[in-house]
């Protein structure tokens, strides 16, 4: 529960801050949710009782979710809902899944933005280029999920075939969501298809 619903706060606070709808008011939430967090999810995961940890958390947590009321989510969370609700997949594990692959397909759109994303997460630094900074984004997001033992949809025990001969449909449900406008690269419905598969 922590790994799910920790990384999905995280989420937020990532598609908050790059969401086409983000703003003065949601990026001030959305970059202390991420100075929050950052250093604090893999504490938390590992030792539940480390309260100061779990306090910091829970405050990134509530400002990632001001920051989402005021900006939307985007383009992880359109993608993630029919993966739950197909395949009973918890909200914040889909989430986890998908956050490395659709963050490299969206960078290009917003590289800047995902820079301070991985200098408020504590990942990279000022003396970073953006570049350097995604890079680390990257890296970083794909170590989360590897430390908090976040199952691919294979180990998480999804049905290959149904996997694939339901993408077509997850990504039309993706996009009438509408979450997947407010990313900064909005896909195509067939994109969002090949997005599925690498994710697989
Ligand atoms: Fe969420």
């Amino acid at each position: 529960v922590t790994a799910d619903t920790g990384i999905d706060a995280l989420t937020h606070a990532i598609e908050a801050y790059v969401s086409k709808k983000a703003n003065l008011f949601s990026d001030a939430q959305a970059l202390a949710a991420m100075r929050l967090i950052g250093p604090n999810l893999r504490k938390v995961y590992h030792d539940g009782s480390d309260r100061a940890a779990r306090e910091a958390v829970m405050l990134g947590s509530t400002l990632a979710g001001l920051a989402f009321s005021a900006a939307s989510v985007a383009l992880v969370h359109g993608m993630s809902r029919p993966i739950g609700a197909a395949f009973h997949v918890p909200h914040g594990l889909s989430n986890a899944m998908l956050l490395p692959e659709v963050t490299a397909f969206s960078i290009p759109a917003a590289r800047d933005r995902y820079a301070d994303c991985a200098r408020a997460m504590g990942v990279a630094t000022q003396s970073d280029n953006d570049q350097s900074a995604v890079e680390k984004l990257l890296d970083e997001l794909v170590a989360i999920n590897d430390e908090l033992n976040v199952p691919t949809p294979a180990e998480f025990g999804i049905d290959r075939e149904k996997f694939f001969e339901l993408m077509p449909t997850m990504a039309a449900q993706a996009l009438a969501s509408g979450s997947p406008g407010n990313n900064p690269r909005v896909p195509t419905e067939a994109e969002m298809v090949e997005l599925y598969r690498s994710l697989w």
